[in-house]
């Protein structure tokens, strides 16, 4: 079915609908279960803006003079082929990776959901606002699309939060999250005035680390809050493992891709690879199309399985 297109004139948009069995007074029967814009689906955030489930990541981007060109390329790359959410940090390469990204966007900002983070030690009140001035200055733009907070550290939730409202106040971020936080900490958010406008919890998930599965996971899903899933190829680590190459052989791809689409198969969660490399790129965005099947699920976790217990969050 087709629906109103917000996204630009030449792109196109379809919406897959369900009908509910929910027949409340005053509930539309259909619900909108996807939305793919160009052929990537969406994802809505808690304001209700959609934004691309896989998105682009830029950890070690930015650290070498030598390769920043190449780096700019890639994410470009992606962003042609729809990955237009891009993760960044002032953390990566000490503010090198905010360059690479702006030299990435130079010329395409209104394509792009752009996303950067402050770190803790700089997370007080007026730590955030001056910290944001610099991400801006470093990514050549008047605003970030979602900011967060990089990890809890000495900083009081409440200063960074007050600080993150400031700035969407002045227009100069528009959405506001926090990463590695686990789920006592999300609470303590959640507590705090305005404190549900958060956007995201970015933490670390993937098949060798599951443990947010066991509560972090659900107890966003009552918030009905994305998370974005960092390190989804746990840099690379995991792709030799056998199981892995298994359910890849049966669909004929990567165990990169498995790895993507044992995430992606979620309709919550996020996904941020960092690729340098063009054919890691086009490979992990063709990820999206994979589905796979309940023996693929069960086979993969046999070899991963889920927690049966609280973990601490994990993070790297
Ligand atoms: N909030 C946090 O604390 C936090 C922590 C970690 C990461 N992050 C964010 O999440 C992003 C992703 O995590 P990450 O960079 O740690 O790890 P990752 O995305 O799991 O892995 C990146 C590594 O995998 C390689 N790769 C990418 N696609 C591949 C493919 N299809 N096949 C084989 N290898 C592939 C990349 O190589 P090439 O670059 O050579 O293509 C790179 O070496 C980061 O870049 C960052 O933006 C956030």
């Amino acid at each position: 079915m087709l629906e109103h297109n917000p996204f630009g004139l030449n792109r196109t948009a379809h919406a897959i609908y369900w009908f509910s069995r929910d027949l409340a007074p005053n509930r539309f029967p259909l619900r909108r279960i996807a939305l793919y814009i160009d052929g990537m689906r969406m994802l809505s955030l808690p304001s209700g803006e959609s934004v691309p489930v896989l998105g682009q990541g830029t950890w070690f981007m930015g650290e070498r003079a030598a390769h920043a060109a190449d780096e700019a390329a890639a994410l470009r790359l992606g962003i042609d082929l729809g990955l237009t959410l891009i993760d960044t940090a002032e953390m990566y390469g000490d503010g090198g990776a905010e360059e690479v990204v702006a030299d990435a966007i130079a010329g395409r900002r209104e394509e792009v959901f752009l996303v950067s983070k402050v770190l803790p030690e700089n997370a007080s009140r007026r730590g955030t606002l001056e910290a944001c001035q610099r991400s801006l200055r470093r990514l050549g733009t008047d605003r970030i699309d979602l900011y967060l907070l990089h990890w809890s550290g000495s900083h009081p939730l409440a200063e960074t939060v007050a600080a993150f409202h400031r700035l969407q106040e002045e227009g100069k971020i528009r959405h506001w999250g926090v990463s590695n936080l686990d789920t006592g900490e999300m609470e303590q958010v959640f507590a705090l005035p305005g404190g549900h406008d958060c956007a995201t919890d970015q933490v670390l998930y993937n098949l060798t680390r599951r443990g947010i599965e066991f509560d972090l996971l659900p107890w966003c899903r009552k918030q009905r809050m994305p998370i974005m899933a960092y390190s989804p190829i746990e840099q690379g680590r995991m792709l030799g493992h056998p199981a892995l190459a298994a359910v890849a052989a049966r669909h004929n791809a990567t165990p990169a891709q498995i790895a993507l689409a044992w995430l992606l198969r979620q309709e919550d969660v996020i996904v941020i690879p960092k690729a340098a490399d063009p054919q890691h790129v086009r490979e992990n965005r063709a990820a999206v199309s994979i589905m796979l099947a309940p023996d693929d699920l069960a086979a993969l976790d046999r070899a991963f399985p889920p927690p049966a217990r609280k973990r601490p969050l994990e993070m790297l």
